[in-house]
């Protein structure tokens, strides 16, 4: 032997280079991973879902509730700042509505009053107003001003029917397009308007 062919001693220290060795995929993995895939499979064409797609929905459908402002909630953002909350008005200024024979008589007077507004001389309760009431009501829906004039004919202490939708509908028809605000008392009466 030749001393070159002695493995030198830094030849001894080294490790071999290493090399891939042969790793099958560990046979639990392989099951598992199998019996997953099968089931998957299985179960989306069975469960392929031929029922109605909220039949897993079991609970109550609640019908939307549409919030109606009411009559006294209308008449706080449409008449208070004139009439007041109390509907005692004031005096020399804006009539009271409570135990005004305008209000609680026929019930087509105020329906044409909120409709088209008020001018002209109005004796209520032996006080002659003569003022100037804006056509507030205008733009209100039928069953609008039918809630707001069915409140001032019930609150205040006053006594009187309510007036319904329809009614409201009959007498702004029979206004016939007409814009210009009433002209006072006399002119309630002309149209009809009858005191309790
Ligand atoms: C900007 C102030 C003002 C507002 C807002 C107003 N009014 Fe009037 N109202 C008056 C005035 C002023 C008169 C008197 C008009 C006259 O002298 O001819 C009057 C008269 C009346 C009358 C007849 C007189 C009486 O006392 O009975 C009724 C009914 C009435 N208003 C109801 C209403 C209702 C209902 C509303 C709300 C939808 C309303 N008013 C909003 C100022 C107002």
């Amino acid at each position: 032997m030749t001393p070159e062919l002695e493995p030198q001693p830094a030849q001894v220290r080294e490790n071999h280079e290493p090399e891939e060795e042969r790793r099958p995929l560990p046979v639990l993995y392989v099951l598992v991973f199998g019996m997953l895939t099968f089931f998957g499979f299985q179960y989306s064409i069975t469960e392929a879902g031929d029922g109605p797609s909220n039949s897993g929905d079991r609970r109550t459908p609640v019908p939307a509730v549409v919030k109606q402002e009411t009559g006294e909630a209308i008449f706080k953002r449409a008449c208070s700042s004139c009439h007041q909350a109390d509907g005692k008005g004031v005096p020399g200024t804006f009539p009271p509505l409570a135990g005004s024979p305008w209000v609680v008589g026929s019930q087509e007077t105020p329906v044409r009053i909120v409709t088209l507004g008020l001018g002209g001389p109005l004796d209520v309760n032996g006080t002659v107003y003569n003022g100037a009431m804006p056509a507030i009501g205008a733009t209100m829906k039928d069953d609008e001003v039918a809630r707001v004039v069915s409140y001032i004919r019930e609150g205040f202490g006053n006594k009187a029917t309510p007036v319904d939708a329809a009614t409201v509908a009959a007498v702004r028809k029979a206004l016939n397009g007409r814009k210009d605000a009433l002209t006072g008392g006399d002119e309630l009466v002309t149209l009809g308007h009858k005191s309790p």
